[in-house]
């Protein structure tokens, strides 16, 4: 039950929660600063943001411990032997990250989460309703920014709208750049001009715009509640303009702290010269700064930055920490955010002289151009007023973006981190343990191969300067196949270095790593990152298979195809294993089996090679997917459209 302060506070903020429109505004700036040092972690001065805090001890006084407490007393899903009160004590800390990947992915995602949802009976385990964080990169953040902002409504209803004839859901059956139609542009005309007009009003007030916009305003179309079948091409009816990321604080489960706190995550550039000079194999060398996009904050706990301002005033440019105008609100629209995180146009850039792109992006461009851009907007990247300008971290480093007044954002997969694991390794979060969601398109079969476990090991070790800490998993990608870590979930960081206190240097949180894979053949989930638009039946089946998917747990080698009985209970030992430390309670033998057996390292990686050649000579050669076929129908404008949600597969 909500309190009745509680309830007033929502109902006053409601109020400013709905822009009037796409434009941000200008507003007096409170005050204090709005800019806040995030401090270092080396030095125990590392400080979340307030609201944060607040949030989060919320969640874990008044909802987390009734609800780890029956999880754990759930013998539905195996009894660990663990004392549940004991446990719940210690306040276990999970975090759930929901990979990019395009649609795939959002899908993916969204059929994973359905099998960690305590309402759905078929569950691995309410690991939804027990998460204190939810990230999101690219087509994850599109899955993230959608649960939150529809009030945690229950996946198949949210993606498939069957419950509430007023949401369509995610209406995936109309192409998301070319709802009328990729053969002509002719039939999308009036959308079209409503994303322009949109997108204007933001360039008319004085803002900086580019194809962010324009693409942010289509995935408000599909991911966000306002649009249905019927008022789809209505160019009067409201879809989402107004709706800000901030506003997700204000759904009735965050209201009641029943929600795992959303968090969106992008990359940066400084330039395009510096994006092209480089020859980093990734779009964005991972030294670079990521961005994180909550309900309360924008900014950054990397060394190289270390700062943030609220989200309610982002877009307000600031130099070195003071306002050079007045302040801003409403530019943190949901669909920019979603946008932002989602934004790879940089990333295809080199091929834009390809015949393929070069309609459609000419098309795109001129259509901003049209717009009159306010002088300094930056086509291809989410252009924020930089709130950072001139602004020196506390942590020594300098901000590589602090010269520019356009912060460019780019889209959170870009440096090679597919899976949004920074936020979640942030040391004041003290997250215990990770739930990893990959639906990279990493291998020739559009599935994952631990390419961003990889990039995040690699960022840690080389510039996070011991902010946080990864932990060991094996060094290439050869070895997540050889072992056969593509094809199950596997635990990484098993062992506490720190007996479960997260705050300590090098302490890292344990990794649960769910890759798509193609398991069982229980249905397709690898269709191209090409594929923009997804019939009802295809989306019910991939939902299913990924729902399926992530109840399969690591079959034993004698019998691959048979689902692991054990795996609900091992993913119960496995998230409250940091807790269990803290606790000083040892393992019980049902919980070190099965760590024996789903945890890695590096000392036997031989018998994991064994292990999967034996599984390969079990199983039967898999079937063609119908996935597969699904390319034959993409069109030029459909490529395009790919390219921007695809990710990185395109620059290989
Ligand atoms: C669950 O199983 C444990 C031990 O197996 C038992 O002590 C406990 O009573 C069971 N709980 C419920 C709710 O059945
Ligand atoms: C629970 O998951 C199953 C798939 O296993 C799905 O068919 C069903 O609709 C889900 N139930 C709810 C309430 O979402
Ligand atoms: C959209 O979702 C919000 C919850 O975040 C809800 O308050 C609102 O009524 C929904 N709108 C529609 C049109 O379904
Ligand atoms: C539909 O809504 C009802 C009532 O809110 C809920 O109990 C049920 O689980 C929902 N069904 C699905 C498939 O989400
Ligand atoms: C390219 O990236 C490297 C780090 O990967 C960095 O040291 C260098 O300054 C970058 N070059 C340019 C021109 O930005
Ligand atoms: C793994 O995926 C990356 C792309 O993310 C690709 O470049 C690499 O070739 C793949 N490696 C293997 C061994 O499959
Ligand atoms: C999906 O995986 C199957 C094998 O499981 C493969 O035959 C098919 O080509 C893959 N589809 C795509 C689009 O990569
Ligand atoms: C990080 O910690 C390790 C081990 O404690 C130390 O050797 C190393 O110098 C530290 N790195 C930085 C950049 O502080
Ligand atoms: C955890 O580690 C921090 C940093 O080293 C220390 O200050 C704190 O006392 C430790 N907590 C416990 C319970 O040991
Ligand atoms: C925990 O395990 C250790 C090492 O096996 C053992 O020495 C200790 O007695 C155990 N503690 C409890 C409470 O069982
Ligand atoms: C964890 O530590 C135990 C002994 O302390 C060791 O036997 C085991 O191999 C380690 N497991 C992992 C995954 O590192
Ligand atoms: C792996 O298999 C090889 C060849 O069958 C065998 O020699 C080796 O001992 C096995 N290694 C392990 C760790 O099981």
């Amino acid at each position: 039950m909500l309190s009745s302060a509680v309830l007033a506070v929502g109902a006053a903020a409601l109020v400013a929660a709905q822009a009037p429109s796409y434009a941000p505004i200008r507003v007096d700036c409170p005050s204090d600063s709005i800019l806040s040092d995030a401090g270092n972690p080396l030095e125990g001065t590392q400080q979340l943001p307030q609201g944060e805090q607040d949030y989060i001890s919320r969640r874990r006084s008044q909802v987390l411990p009734n609800q780890w407490q029956s999880y754990l007393q759930d013998n539905a899903t195996g009894s660990t032997g663990y004392d549940a009160v004991q446990i719940a004590q210690q306040q276990p800390n999970l975090g759930i990250a929901v990979s990019g990947g395009g649609l795939r992915a959002s899908l993916f995602g969204a059929g994973t989460i359905s099998a960690l949802d305590s309402r759905n009976s078929s569950t691995a385990g309410g690991l939804l309703q027990l998460a204190t964080y939810l990230t999101g990169v690219s087509g994850g953040s599109w899955t993230t920014t959608s649960i939150a902002l529809n009030d945690l409504e229950p996946i198949y209803s949210l993606v498939l709208g069957i419950n509430d004839s007023t949401s369509g859901g995610w209406l995936l059956d109309r192409d998301i750049l070319a709802p009328g139609g990729i053969i002509s542009f002719g039939n999308n005309g009036d959308y079209y001009d409503t994303l322009e007009a949109d997108v204007r009003a933001k360039a008319d007030a004085g803002f900086p715009i580019s194809l962010t916009d324009l693409w942010g305003r289509a995935l408000s179309y599909h991911f966000l509640n306002e649009t249905n079948e019927d008022n789809f091409y209505s160019t009067s009816a409201p879809h989402d303009q107004g709706t800000l990321f901030s506003a997700i604080k204000y759904t009735q489960n965050f209201q009641s702290a029943a929600m795992p706190l959303p968090i969106l995550v992008t990359t940066s550039r400084v330039s395009e010269e510096s994006q092209q000079a480089n020859d980093s194999t990734t779009v964005i060398p991972l030294e670079n700064v990521g961005f994180e996009i909550s309900p309360y904050s924008f900014g950054s706990f990397e060394p190289g930055l270390a700062a943030y301002i609220p989200t309610e005033y982002l877009g307000t440019q600031l130099d070195n920490g003071q306002p050079t105008n007045r302040c801003v609100q409403y530019f943190d629209n949901a669909g920019f955010a979603m946008g932002s995180s989602a934004s790879l146009f940089n990333a295809v850039q080199e091929s834009f002289a390809g015949a393929a792109f070069a309609d459609v992006i000419s098309y795109l461009l001129q259509a901003i151009t049209d717009l009159d851009p306010p002088e300094g907007s930056v086509d291809l990247v989410a252009n924020y007023p930089n709130s950072f300008m001139n602004y020196n971290p506390s942590t020594g480093y300098s901000f590589q973006s602090a010269g520019n007044e356009i912060l460019q954002i780019t889209d959170g997969g870009e440096d090679g981190q597919n899976v949004g694991f920074m936020p979640l390794l942030v040391r004041s979060r003290e997250v215990d343990v990770i739930f990893a969601i990959d639906g990279s398109a990493d291998t020739s079969e559009t599935y994952a191969n631990g390419t961003s476990l990889i990039a995040t090991s690699d960022k840690s070790a080389l510039y996070m300067q011991n902010f946080t800490a990864f932990p060991p998993i094996p060094s290439t990608q050869q070895d997540f196949l050889e072992q056969g870590l593509t094809t199950r979930p596997t635990f990484f960081g098993c062992n506490s270095t720190t007996g479960g206190n997260m705050s300590e240097t090098g302490a890292y949180p344990l990794v649960i790593y769910h890759p798509n894979h193609a398991g069982n053949n229980p249905g397709a989930t690898n269709y191209s990152t090409f594929k923009l638009s997804y019939e009802y039946d295809e989306v019910v089946s991939f939902l299913d298979a990924a729902h399926e998917l992530a109840m399969r747990g690591y079959p034993s080698p004698e019998s691959p195809t048979e689902p692991d009985e054990q795996w609900p209970l091992c993913l119960k030992c496995a998230v409250v294993d940091r807790a269990r430390a803290r606790a000083n309670i040892n393992r019980t033998a049902e919980c070190q089996a099965c760590m024996d057996r789903y945890c890695w390292s590096d000392g036997i990686a031989d018998s994991l090679i064994n292990a999967t050649n034996t599984a390969q000579n079990n199983t039967p050669s898999p079937q063609p997917e119908s996935g597969a076929t699904s390319l034959g129908s993409v069109s030029t404008f459909a490529g395009v459209a790919a390219a921007l949600v695809g990710g990185l597969a395109l620059l290989a």
